[in-house]
């Protein structure tokens, strides 16, 4: 199977973990994509979505999805998202496609995550994939050594030959050599830096679930 057709079998797959007549929370990148597709085959069952980005948004109401603000709704039932790492306790690392500070805020505003991957993002501890983590455009250099000093090496992600923007007006490092064993204290040192919008570790926000597209099937980790 390519990678596409493992990304089509899980976004299918998440469609069990969606609540009829719920409100559901959608992610970003290219196996929600697929999810997205497959949730339009439901879409008269489900009331709409709160999205993570304004590219989920506009694939949601290309469909005909309604998309909530998540100011408008309470708590969802489930958050549907992928990830570029997890590990066996359902920590993840993500923000690949640069949507990491909604993500997580409607990852917050839900009950139940259920992380939707290919076998490759199965990692024994996170740090393999740079981490993203969104900052405060004036406070990058300062950033950028505060990782140095923790071995890593911290980039600033461009688009076009500028920084990228994310859909919050700020700046994306992505930061390499970091190996990250203890994620929850991980998670909540960096958060505490000056600047620092968002990190790119899920730990607080971890996954319930994560449905695993392999060669033989569907595998489902609970934690
Ligand atoms: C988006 O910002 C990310 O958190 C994605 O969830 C993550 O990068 C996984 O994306 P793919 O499904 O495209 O690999």
């Amino acid at each position: 199977m390519t990678q596409d057709e493992l990304k089509a079998l899980v976004g299918q797959a998440a469609l069990k973990y969606v609540v009829p007549g719920e409100i559901v929370g959608v992610g970003t990148g290219s196996t929600v994509n697929k999810f997205i597709e497959a949730l339009g085959t439901m879409k008269d069952r489900v009331p709409g979505a709160v999205s993570s980005s304004n590219a989920s948004t506009e694939r949601l109401r290309a469909l005909g999805i309604r998309v909530y603000d998540a100011n408008e709704v309470g708590e969802l039932a489930v958050y549907i998202d992928g990830a570029d790492e997890i590990d066996g306790r359902g920590h993840m690392v993500k923000g690949g496609g640069a949507a990491l500070t909604r993500e997580k805020i409607v990852a917050a505003q839900s009950r139940r995550f259920v992380c939707i991957a290919d076998a490759s993002k199965r990692v024994e501890f996170l740090g393999r994939f740079p981490l993203p983590v969104e900052v405060i455009p004036m406070a990058t250099q300062r950033i950028v050594r505060q990782f140095q000093a923790l071995g890593g090496h911290a980039q600033v992600r461009m688009k076009d030959d500028q920084p990228l923007v994310t859909d919050n007006g700020q700046h994306i490092l992505d930061v390499t050599g970091l190996q990250i064993r203890d994620p929850l204290a991980f998670e909540s040192d960096v958060n505490q830096w000056p600047g620092v919008v968002t990190v790119g570790v899920f730990a607080h926000q971890k996954a319930a679930v994560c449905l695993l597209a392999t060669e033989g099937g569907v595998q489902t980790l609970e934690f």
